[in-house]
């Protein structure tokens, strides 16, 4: 397992689960990360573009923003990771920054209805698609998210106001999925001819975490949020029995709405059962 995924995993199961923004501070050097997968994720990315994938959005007022995007990751990438080159054959800055890296990348500009989504290239999206997001505000992006506006939509706001360029912060988020494959653009994405047994669980669902980052774009003021998904089967997440009886301590937590929202309310018996015979394996 990467070692940043394990890092990620013990934040996110080792305490129990709330619905929370759960930001910590970034050190700018951390900001991008280039994992093992580099190479046949950015290649991903690009078999996805150029098969016309609807992995690209920019609404005008996302232009400059964009530029100042491009030059921060190539400045990134010269400092922190110089065997990674950006495709200066790209002329687009929003697309040459989101086929040099494993993140996606979306850009908010604060309106008065909250921080709104003016630009993405966003290639491994979790079940949801950049056309139903695009020009949104952030409560709309996060409505089909049960109980988020009322727990922390206010916090969530008062942080967008106040992000200084110099303190960036990480976030990590979590889901099971049936389908390893990184893009995943919908909603109705979703293999439901799967069912879920306590015998196999493990070699039926995969853990995805997504590896979030937030900082002010210094030039333009708008919000840089990027994404690195990670994709585990989660029998290999599970040969570490503490983190599997982790993990089903965490299910057990999840009230019955997010659990549906996460697709899981009619699979976390199985789920569960198979995390437990693992912890003790
Ligand atoms: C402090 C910042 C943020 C917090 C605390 C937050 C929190 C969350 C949480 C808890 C979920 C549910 C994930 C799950 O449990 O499966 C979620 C989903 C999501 N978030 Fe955020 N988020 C933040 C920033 C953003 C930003 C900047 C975007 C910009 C695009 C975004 C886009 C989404 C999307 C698209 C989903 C999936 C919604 C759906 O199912 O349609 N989030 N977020």
């Amino acid at each position: 397992m990467n070692p940043e995924l394990g890092r990620l995993l013990l934040d996110l199961l080792g305490r129990p689960y709330r619905l929370a923004m759960g930001l910590h501070a970034l050190e700018l050097r951390d900001w991008l990360i280039v994992t093992g997968d580099h190479a046949a994720e950015v290649a991903e990315k690009r078999r996805l573009f150029e098969a016309g994938a609807d992995i690209r959005r920019l609404l005008p007022e996302g232009v400059e923003a964009a530029a100042e995007t491009a030059a921060l990751v190539e400045a990134h990438l010269a400092a922190h990771a110089p065997g990674v080159q950006m495709d200066a054959t790209i002329a687009d800055p929003l697309t040459r920054a989101g086929l040099a890296v494993q993140e996606d990348l979306c850009l908010l500009l604060a309106s008065p209805e909250g921080y709104r989504l003016v630009g993405a290239f966003v290639a491994f999206p979790s079940r949801w698609s950049l056309e139903e997001k695009i020009g949104r505000p952030m409560p709309a992006i996060h409505a089909p998210v049960p109980g988020l506006e009322a727990a922390i939509g206010g916090p969530v706001r008062l942080f967008f106001e106040r992000l200084q360029a110099d303190r960036p912060v990480w976030r990590v988020n979590w889901s099971l999925s049936d389908d390893p494959v990184l893009h995943q653009p919908s909603s109705a994405f979703r293999r439901t001819a799967t069912e879920v047994t306590a015998a196999d669980a493990g070699r039926q669902l995969w853990l995805r975490v997504e590896r979030q980052t937030l900082r002010r774009l210094p030039e333009t003021g708008l919000v840089l949020f990027t994404i690195l998904t990670f994709v585990e089967p989660l029998a290999s997440l599970a040969r570490d029995r503490r983190l599997a009886g982790l993990l089903a301590d965490r299910l057990g937590e999840l009230p019955e709405p997010m659990l549906a929202y996460k697709n899981l309310l009619t699979r976390r018996p199985a789920i569960t059962t198979w995390l437990r015979a693992a912890a003790v394996a």
